[in-house]
C-alpha cells in the first residue's frame, strides 16, 4: 500500500455494527465489563482506547513498523523514552540544533538527575566516535534539525552508535515520515510531535513513539499506562481526519518552501537561508539520499537588527506569528524569543543560534501569496533603511 493509501486505509476499515465509513469517535473513558476481568480487550481508557489504538495502527504503517504509542504532547513522548532508558551517570548525545523543549527538558529534568548531556555537531564522526561510551544510552537527533534545518546522515550515524549498545532516537517531526523513513535508516526509536504535520491543522497537541523492535518499545508502552500523559479520544479522532490529506498537504508544503527559499537565496536582507533544498545547503546532498523530498520548513538569518527582525515578523500578512509549525496556516517564528527562548541567552550563542534567525512554516497557502508577503516585509526594511537618514537630516535641519 503506498503512502497516500495508507492515510486513508491502513487499520480504517468502515464501522461494522452501522457501515459508518468513517469510525465513530470512543468518547468514553471505562467500559462494561461481562464479569471481573473479563473485557472487550478494552478497561481503561488511559490503559487503551479504540479511537487512540486506531490512530497508533495507522501511525505504525506510516512509519513502516508494528508498534506505536500515542502520548498528550510530543514532550510527553519525548519523556516517555528519556524516562524508559536514562539513569543516573548515563550519557546523551544531541547535536547542535534541537527544540528548545527537548534541550530544557534535559537539562533541567534529566540533568539534575545525574544525566550526562554531550552537545555537537553529529556530522563530526571524530567526535562521535571518540564521545561514544559503555555510560551512551542514546543518541538523539532531529533530521532536518529545528531551528536551522541541518541534515545528518541518519544510517552513518546508527552504524556508528550502535557497535556501543546506545539507542538511536530519531525526532521525525520535521521530515514527517511522509519525506523519511528513519526505521529504514538504523533508528531504533522515532518520536514525533504529532502536533505538528501529522495532524497538520493547528488545533491540537499530541506526540507519539515507533519502534521497530517490541523489547525496546515496551519500556515505553508501560510508562503510557504507568505515568498516564495520554492524549483524549477526540484529538486521536481528529488525528486521523487530518492524516487522510497528509500526502496532498505535505507535497504543497515542501512546494511552498521551495518556493520561498528561492525567493529569499540571494536577497540583500537574506543572509542566510536554511532550506535543504538548497544546492548550496551543506546537508543538501545526505537529504537527497536519505529523504524523498526536502520538508515545508524554511529559516534565514535577516541581516538587520534586533528591531528590524521584531517589526518584519510582527507585521506579515499571512504568516502569522506564532510558536509551531506544520500546519495549514503559515506561521512565522522568532525561535530565539519563541521556540528556543528556553535555552540560555549564553548557550544559544554557543550552540550559534542567532537572535536575527527567523523560521518559516509556509501553511497551503499558494506560493506566489506567500512569497509576495516575505518580499514585501523585506522591502519595506529597505525602504525605512532608504528614507531614515534623509528624516534624521530633515530633523537635524529643522533642529
Ligand atoms: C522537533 C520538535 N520535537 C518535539 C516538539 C514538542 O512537541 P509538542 O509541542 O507537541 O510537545 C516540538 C515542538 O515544537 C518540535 O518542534
Amino acid at each position: 500500500m503506498e503512502f497516500a493509501t495508507k492515510t486513508i486505509h491502513a487499520a480504517q476499515p468502515s464501522e461494522p455494527e452501522t457501515g459508518a465509513l468513517i469510525a465513530p469517535l470512543f468518547q468514553t473513558s471505562t467500559y462494561q465489563q461481562e464479569s471481573p476481568g473479563c473485557d472487550k480487550g478494552f478497561n481503561y481508557s488511559r490503559t487503551n482506547n479504540p479511537t487512540r489504538e486506531r490512530l497508533e495502527h495507522v501511525l505504525a504503517e506510516l512509519e513502516g513498523v508494528h508498534h506505536a504509542a500515542l502520548f498528550a504532547s510530543g514532550l510527553a513522548a519525548e519523556n516517555a523514552v528519556l524516562q524508559a532508558y536514562l539513569r543516573p551517570g548515563d550519557e546523551i548525545i544531541l547535536p547542535l540544533d534541537v527544540y528548545g523543549g527537548t534541550y530544557r527538558i534535559l537539562n533541567r529534568v534529566f540533568q539534575p538527575l545525574g544525566v550526562v548531556i554531550r552537545q555537537f555537531d553529529l556530522a563530526d564522526f571524530a567526535a562521535l566516535e571518540a564521545a561514544l561510551n559503555s555510560r551512551t544510552r542514546i543518541v538523539w537527533l532531529e533530521s532536518p534539525t529545528n531551528p536551522r534545518l541541518f541534515v545528518y546522515d541518519i544510517a552513518a550515524i546508527a552504524h556508528r552508535v550502535h557497535p556501543c549498545g546506545a539507542l538511536v532516537v530519531v525526532d521525525n517531526t520535521f521530515a514527517t515520515p511522509y519525506f523519511q523513513q528513519p526505521f529504514t535508516l538504523g533508528a531504533d526509536l522515532v518520536v514525533h510531535s504529532v502536533t505538528k504535520y501529522l495532524a497538520g491543522h493547528s488545533d491540537l497537541i499530541q506526540g507519539a513513539v515507533l519502534a521497530r523492535d517490541p523489547a525496546v518499545f515496551e519500556p515505553v508502552k508501560f510508562l503510557q499506562n504507568a505515568t498516564g500523559a495520554v492524549p483524549g479520544p477526540f484529538d486521536c479522532w481528529l488525528t486521523l481526519r487530518g492524516l487522510k490529506t497528509m500526502e496532498l498537504r505535505m507535497l504543497r508544503h515542501a512546494e511552498n518552501a521551495a518556493a520561498i527559499a528561492a525567493a529569499l537565496e540571494g536577497h540583500a536582507l537574506a543572509r542566510r537561508v536554511y532550506f535543504p533544498g538548497l544546492a548550496s545547503h551543506p546537508g543538501h546532498e545526505i537529504a537527497r539520499r536519505q529523504m524523498t523530498g526536502f520538508g515545508g520548513m524554511v529559516s534565514f538569518e535577516l541581516d538587520g537588527s534586533f528591531e528590524e527582525v521584531k517589526a518584519f515578523v510582527s507585521s506579515r500578512r499571512y504568516f502569522t506569528l506564532g510558536e509551531s509549525l506544520g500546519g495549514v496556516k503559515a506561521l512565522i517564528c522568532h525561535p530565539a524569543t519563541m521556540t528556543h527562548a528556553s535555552i540560555p541567552a549564553a548557550a544559544r550563542a554557543e550552540l550559534g543560534l542567532s537572535d536575527t534567525l527567523i523560521r518559516l512554516s509556509p501553511g497551503c497557502e499558494n506560493a506566489k501569496d506567500l512569497v509576495a508577503d516575505l518580499v514585501e516585509g523585506l522591502a519595506q526594511i529597505q525602504a525605512a533603511r532608504a528614507s531614515a537618514p534623509q528624516q534624521a537630516a530633515v530633523a537635524a535641519h529643522a533642529g
